[in-house]
């Protein structure tokens, strides 16, 4: 069945007024909606609450806050408390909690604990939605489902394993096939018997923590892949329960981290109605960051999505957490919207009195008060989101360029044993990433499996697995017209995590033009120097020597013994062109390669000059053009010329020809 649309923009977040007593609930509601909140998150980790003994249900609690919300006209997005189990079940089913990486298992205490393998926990988790979907499935009110809550993080138990050697022996049918993915016949490790392959442990397939290193490649990938499955599986079975009774109202579960690693979050996007992403960029973080995050969020699905939680003030879970500066709340809010999010909410509505998050702010603070600094900000928002949120909601947005970002490529890449220990995946793609941010020109972030005919550039840098087909589908992607960029470890294993044998970067050699022959790390505090015509930049991580095989050279190395080979390169093929980048750069050496590849695919920045204001544009189904403005930093910028004779929604006025510090305006002809 076809399912609705959010009804409106909505403005709220998470709210847990069962922390409260209920004469407070009123008072709640009024101070809301001075803020022009529209919407709640309820019943996120209320397991408890709702069943307080195994097959004891009591919702009359829930009842009234959902009564209290209908009553105030609050969109409710309904979440199904899953989470976090009650204590009982700890004590009754020890095999719902997760085992972790060295083995223990979990007791009652935290959240996110429960085992995705455990029969117990799929259970009662099915009993309880069912009594929740049953009781409140047709309720009006309630605008979007939210299944647990961000999900994440493995189990390795023996319920997990037994699931696994399944998962495996549907995989590879046969023994032999396994041991010839995992290339078993090193180390002594060939198994005979599926009951022999043991989960990844510390003291087992691995020598350093979780996810970073391990002997066995293929089965540690596969133990993610099967993790990743399995609480998809979860997130499927709620979605079943729920739609039996809401048939026709989206549902979503909270995406999560910068990007989280555990969930292959576009393996699970078909699944969700809409995705929804919690945004908390580090006090710390360049603002491309979560740029590039939101940019990852709306390309899931190509549409818009809900930015699910966000904190209107301080986390408590940094280890320093300055306060946003005045303005700064907005414009990070802001941020999210101008890359496509259709909902601005946080976490949380009230502050709480206790617990692990009594210092995380919220819109109703400890104090009680409406006349402090973060609520006047958040109730400026809630007027802005008033006035623009119905043009903007439902716009979307149109990139030429798209960037690769691939969950087997995130774990196997970051468990390859060699050459140098510091390959992280992330901040690679972000050094890419970064270069369109800064030049204004929109971008998606795809998967492998996207088409790439709608875009002039494809930029996958550090594709380390190569899947079979996708060499050729680059291949005739460039042969047809694409511009495609590449780097470094790119090339090199198929998706057993085995090397590609004849030189690297084996399937993608014929288009990039080049081999490889070797690559050297560059140690930490050195660099090496690569030189584009009389410019020299700095090189860091590894440096490919590169043969070319019809590629012709645009920078050089200028230093080490292979001072003088090529560094970068370019391959013309078919009606396309092909880059391979050969190191680590600097930022303004590598910023020389995207200005050449932006150059030739005639792209353009959406600033129409060099402007360091961030500038998107979303684009209504009428086809109004919406520029978002952004000064992401704490002092005044102007306003790029191109703009000046446009019209704000913010204010309803002529744009203003300089934003001060964190300020944003939405730009219309
Ligand atoms: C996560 C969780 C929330 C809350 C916030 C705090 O996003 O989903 O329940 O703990 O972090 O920042
Ligand atoms: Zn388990």
């Amino acid at each position: 069945m076809k399912k609705k649309e959010l009804p409106r923009f909505l403005y709220g977040g998470d709210y847990n007024p069962e922390q409260w007593p209920e004469d407070t609930w009123s008072q709640d509601i009024k101070v809301f909606k001075q803020a022009d909140i529209n919407s709640a998150t309820i019943n996120v980790f209320s397991w408890a609450l709702l069943e307080p003994r195994e097959g004891k249900y009591d919702f009359s609690k829930l009842d009234r806050i959902v009564k209290n919300l209908s009553a105030a006209d609050f969109d409710i997005v309904m979440a199904t408390s899953t989470a976090a189990m009650p204590a009982w079940m700890f004590k009754k089913y020890p095999d719902v909690a997760r085992v972790d990486y060295q083995g223990r298992r979990h007791v009652f205490g935290q959240r996110h604990n429960f085992c995705p393998n455990s029969a117990n926990y799929q259970r009662l988790a099915s009993d309880l939605v069912e009594k929740l979907a049953a009781r409140y499935g047709d309720n009006p009110h309630i605008v979007a489902w939210h299944i647990n809550n961000e999900y994440g993080g493995n189990c390795y138990c023996d319920n997990c394993a037994a699931a696994f050697r399944q998962w495996l022996k549907d995989r590879y049918q046969t023994l032999d096939n396994l041991n010839r993915a995992w290339n078993m016949n090193v180390w002594s490790h060939t198994i005979y018997d599926w009951d022999e392959i043991t989960v990844p442990n510390e003291l087992g397939d691995a020598w350093g923590p979780e996810g970073s290193e391990t002997i066995v490649a293929g089965l540690s990938i596969d133990y993610l892949r099967f993790q990743s499955e399995s609480m998809q599986k979860l997130f499927k079975m709620e979605k079943a329960i729920i739609e039996k009774h809401a048939p026709s109202i989206p549902v979503t579960t909270n995406f999560h981290s910068l990007p989280n690693k555990m969930v292959d979050y576009q393996a699970w996007a078909k699944d969700q109605d809409i995705i929804s992403y919690d945004s908390y960029p580090a006090y710390d973080m360049p603002t491309y960051h979560p740029a590039f995050l939101y940019d990852l969020m709306r390309t899931l699905k190509h549409q818009p999505f809900m930015l699910m939680e966000s904190t209107p003030a301080q986390v408590n879970w940094q280890p320093y957490s300055p306060l946003k500066r005045p303005g700064q709340m907005r414009a990070t809010e802001l941020q999210a919207v101008a890359h496509g999010a259709d909902t601005v909410q946080f976490f949380q509505l009230k502050q709480a009195t206790g617990g692990s998050e009594k210092f995380h702010g919220a819109v109703i603070a400890h104090s009680g008060r409406t006349d402090t600094r973060a609520f006047k900000e958040v109730a400026r928002l809630g007027q802005d989101l008033q006035k623009v949120g119905p043009t903007i909601k439902g716009s979307n947005s149109q990139a030429r360029v798209a960037i690769i970002f691939d969950w087997s490529n995130f774990w196997s890449f970051e468990y390859v044993d060699g050459i140098t220990k510091d390959l992280q995946y992330v901040p690679i793609i972000l050094d890419y990433y970064r270069q369109f941010y800064e030049r204004n020109i929109p971008t998606d972030v795809i998967s492998v499996d996207d088409d790439f005919s709608q875009y002039d550039l494809v930029v996958a840098p550090v594709l380390y697995m190569v899947k079979p087909g996708l060499g050729t589908k680059i291949s005739r992607y460039v042969k047809d017209g694409g511009h495609f960029m590449t780097s470094f470890m790119s090339g090199m294993v198929d998706s057993s995590d085995n090397i590609y044998t004849g030189g690297y970067p084996g399937p993608l050699k014929d288009v990039t033009g080049v081999w490889v022959e070797e690559s050297d790390a560059i140690v930490p505090g050195k660099s090496t120097k690569v030189a584009f015509g009389d410019h020299e930049y700095d090189a860091h991580l590894m440096c490919d020597i590169i043969h070319p095989e019809g590629a012709t050279p645009l920078a050089k190395y200028t230093s080490e013994f292979y001072a003088g080979t090529p560094a970068v390169t370019e391959n013309q093929y078919g009606k396309g062109m092909a880059w391979y980048v050969g190191s680590r750069l600097d930022h303004d050496g590598l910023s020389r390669v995207i200005d050449h590849a932006v150059d030739q695919c005639d792209l353009h920045g959406l600033a129409g000059e060099d402007s360091d204001l961030e500038v998107t544009k979303r684009v209504t189904k009428d086809g109004q053009e919406l520029y978002f403005i952004l000064n992401m930093r704490n002092e005044a910028r102007s306003l790029p010329a191109k703009f000046k004779d446009y019209h704000d929604l913010l204010t309803g006025e002529t744009a203003q020809p300089t934003l001060q510090a964190w300020n944003v305006e939405i730009l219309t002809k």
